[in-house]
């Protein structure tokens, strides 16, 4: 299967629903307040990530490139969609683009339809220096992200199985890019260990990329004769991950995704810890079954539900948010106490 189908096929199988596992939001609850002493019209819902301001903590995440027409045509919306609702947003992964040049377009047109957006470029843990500072020029992006898939490179049937020097490629990559370098799981989470070893060498930003939406061991298995089934319920929960990435990091910035659905994740997300969420497949699916406007509606609608969250819980911004009292429970509180971390 060509690069170019494989992107195709992973459009499809995000939006016919790949989703396995929980997010693990469900085990996180808010300890209600009678007196939240503040304004909804005074809540404030910007934050920063890397030194990048944010009017909001929703960033569009990393999904198509590559692919042409059609591909084409999802970038436009999802980046008219972003410029509507002034979100930041990544384009899918460049290395197409960097191995021929007739795959520019696709990511091109992103800058084009926002060209005073926050755009991240995307390349996968492979790439050298100098293919990251190529990719970051041709969307003049303001960060980088990099992703890890170890996983999902595991169940591809043509998957690329040497994994060694990663962390030495990150730190060459850290020091000759400008922008600052994001870090990012495919759906698998970043552990306390992974987190640790990422800010050890510099990286301002780390994504979760947990468990509980878009399930890349669920998508490759289908092509595979014999499915590695047990990959599609590996790995970290996007609410544990939050934690373990915080508490591993702490100087770093956090970015939580993985299954974010809605504003209440958005909000116990940062409530753990986080800094920003990335959403995927949730905006996918808007822009593939209702265009700009859906996707646009869904984010606005997710704005406004935060702040009526901030609200009750009596956080104006999101810094007074993440100190926000809350009780974990269920197999998330388990996962974290057997990981000594709550
Ligand atoms: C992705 N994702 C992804 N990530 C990345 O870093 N580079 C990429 O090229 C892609 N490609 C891609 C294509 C499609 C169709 C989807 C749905 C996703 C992964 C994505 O950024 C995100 O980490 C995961 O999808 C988990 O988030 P959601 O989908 O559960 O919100």
């Amino acid at each position: 299967m060509s690069r170019a189908e494989r992107k195709r096929d992973h459009i499809a199988h995000a939006v016919a629903g790949s989703r396995k596992e929980t997010n693990g939001f469900e085990d996180v609850r808010f300890v209600h307040t009678s007196l939240p002493e503040i304004a909804f019209n005074d809540v404030d819902i910007s934050t920063t990530i890397g030194g990048l301001h944010l009017s909001s903590p929703i960033v569009v995440n990393a999904m198509t490139g590559g692919g042409g027409e059609e591909t084409e045509k999802i970038n436009r919306s999802l980046a008219r969609a972003c410029q509507m609702t002034g979100l930041p947003m990544a384009v899918g992964s460049q290395m197409a683009a960097l191995k021929d040049t007739k795959e520019r377009r696709t990511y091109e047109v992103v800058r084009e339809t926002y060209p005073e957006g926050l755009l991240f470029a995307n390349l996968g843990s492979e790439a050298e220096p100098e293919q990251a500072k190529q990719a970051v020029d041709m969307i003049a992006a303001d960060a980088l992200q990099i992703h890890l898939n170890p996983i999902q490179e595991l169940v591809m049937p043509e998957g690329d199985r040497d994994f060694r020097g990663t962390v030495e490629r990150l730190r060459a990559i850290k020091e000759s890019v400008s922008v600052p370098l994001i870090v990012k799981e495919v759906g698998f989470g970043i552990s306390h260990e992974t987190a640790g070893t990422l800010a050890s060498i510099g990286v301002e930003v780390i994504d979760t990329g947990g468990n509980g939406g878009t399930n890349f061991a669920a998508i490759e298995n289908v092509r595979r004769d014999e499915p590695l089934t047990f990959f599609e319920s590996w790995g970290l929960s996007t609410a544990a991950s939050v934690i373990e990435a915080r508490s591993g990091a702490n100087e770093a910035d956090i970015i939580a995704s993985g299954g974010i659905r809605n504003a209440e994740d958005v909000g116990k997300a940062v409530a753990l810890g986080a800094n920003a969420c990335g959403m995927a497949g949730r905006i996918l699916e808007a822009v593939k079954s209702g265009g700009v406007d859906a996707a646009v509606e869904s984010i606005n609608r997710m704005h406004g539900t935060l702040r009526y969250l901030m609200t009750a819980v009596g956080a104006k911004d999101l810094h007074e948010l993440q100190q926000a009292p809350l009780v974990v429970q269920g197999s998330t509180h388990h996962w974290l106490s057997e990981r000594g971390l709550r």
